[in-house]
């Protein structure tokens, strides 16, 4: 990042403190999950699931690809501006930051990563409990910059944002190489994906995790690489409907989940952070929203680019990604993310205010 923008947000920062005081219920953003939420891991672990080239990035401060999958900001960014922090949240591999920048907020996500094992195998990429592992080693440097008093009131006090699941389903279980659909029928495949969440939610919370959300998965049917599929396998050009009731049924069971870990877990506040109705009117009645298109996406030809496929040289990349739902097949561009994050501050994260 480029020293004046830096030194532009550090200032606006300083402003924003100092005239509405939102002052410290929440000292950080805290950040588990996949690409919904990867703020740029992915850059510094060897896997073709990137995305810090053009055009990724080129509505972010700067025009920076950054390894969102995004044209701009995701949703921890938006909501940690919300809450008077910074308007981004680094991710925690990026050399260029560091446990200064890290204590008001961190992010360990990491693209195509699922709660099961086998997701993260798929890609190469960072699996949910080595991202416990980092944030481990996080809590040891926070307690050395801050003092052992201060740290543990950031690791109380902070936002967990877990945003995390579709990949279990898309890359994992309902892709052509996938063993768990011969271990698990459809239920049972849910239900263990379930116990995982269960698993990790206890584990970071053993670790002081007290304010957590946790988001439920999208309308996964719809996303424009699904609906392109659907279209070749002759099914028509809507979305695939079976995936949407997968998720549906699926958040259902993510919701129970929260209950029961808020009737469980003393002193624990967790929140189901659901976005699937939202989204699915975005993408039935774009112009509501001022969009004009949600079929398909900003990059390329819309249908399936994304990562790698998604770059420069993609041809017919649309100018205004405004205009769009969906900024590549699989991912919302940064107006999609700002209505969602706006919904979820008004709706499920306010009482963390
Ligand atoms: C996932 O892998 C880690 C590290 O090998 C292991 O500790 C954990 O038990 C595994 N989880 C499951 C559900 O197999």
């Amino acid at each position: 990042m480029a020293y004046t923008t830096l030194i532009s947000i550090i200032l606006s920062h300083f402003l924003l403190l100092t005239t509405k005081t939102l002052a410290g219920k929440v000292p950080a953003i805290i950040v588990f999950g996949d690409s919904s939420v990867d703020s740029g891991n992915n850059n510094q672990i060897s896997t073709v699931l990137k995305s810090n080239f053009e055009p990724y990035g080129r509505d972010f401060y700067d025009k920076k690809p950054t390894g969102r999958f995004c044209n701009g900001r995701i949703p921890p960014d938006f909501i940690s501006e919300a809450f008077g922090l910074r308007p981004f949240v680094p991710a925690y591999l990026d050399p260029a930051f560091s446990i200064s920048d890290f204590a008001e907020g961190v992010c360990f996500a990491s693209a195509g990563t699922g709660y099961d094992n086998a997701t993260s195998d798929v890609l190469e990429v960072i699996p949910l409990w080595k991202e416990v592992e980092y944030y481990k080693e996080y809590q040891k440097k926070l307690e050395a910059y801050a003092g052992k008093k201060k740290a543990k009131y950031i690791i109380k006090e902070s936002l967990y944002l877990i945003s995390i699941g579709t990949n279990d389903f898309l890359e994992n279980y309902y892709s052509m190489q996938s063993q768990r659909s011969s271990q698990y029928t459809e239920d049972q495949f849910q239900d263990f994906l379930v116990q995982l969440a269960q698993n990790f939610v206890n584990q970071i919370y053993r670790m002081g995790a007290r304010k957590i959300s946790l988001t439920g998965v999208p309308p996964m049917g719809c996303l424009p690489l699904e609906r392109a599929t659907n279209y070749v396998g002759g099914n028509g050009d809507g979305c695939n409907e079976k995936y949407n009731n997968v998720a549906k049924h699926f958040n259902v069971m993510l919701s129970d989940l929260v209950e029961r870990l808020n009737e469980e877990l003393t002193g624990i506040r967790v929140v189901f952070a659901d976005a699937y109705n939202l989204l699915l009117q975005m993408i039935t009645k774009p112009s509501s929203y001022g969009f004009e298109v949600s079929s398909v996406a900003c990059c390329g030809t819309g249908l399936f680019e994304m990562g790698f496929l998604c770059d420069k040289l993609s041809p017919l990349t649309c100018t205004d990604a405004n205009k769009f739902v969906f900024w590549d097949a699989f991912h919302v561009t940064d107006k999609t993310n700002h209505i969602i994050s706006d919904f979820l501050m008004e709706h499920v994260l306010d009482q963390f205010l």
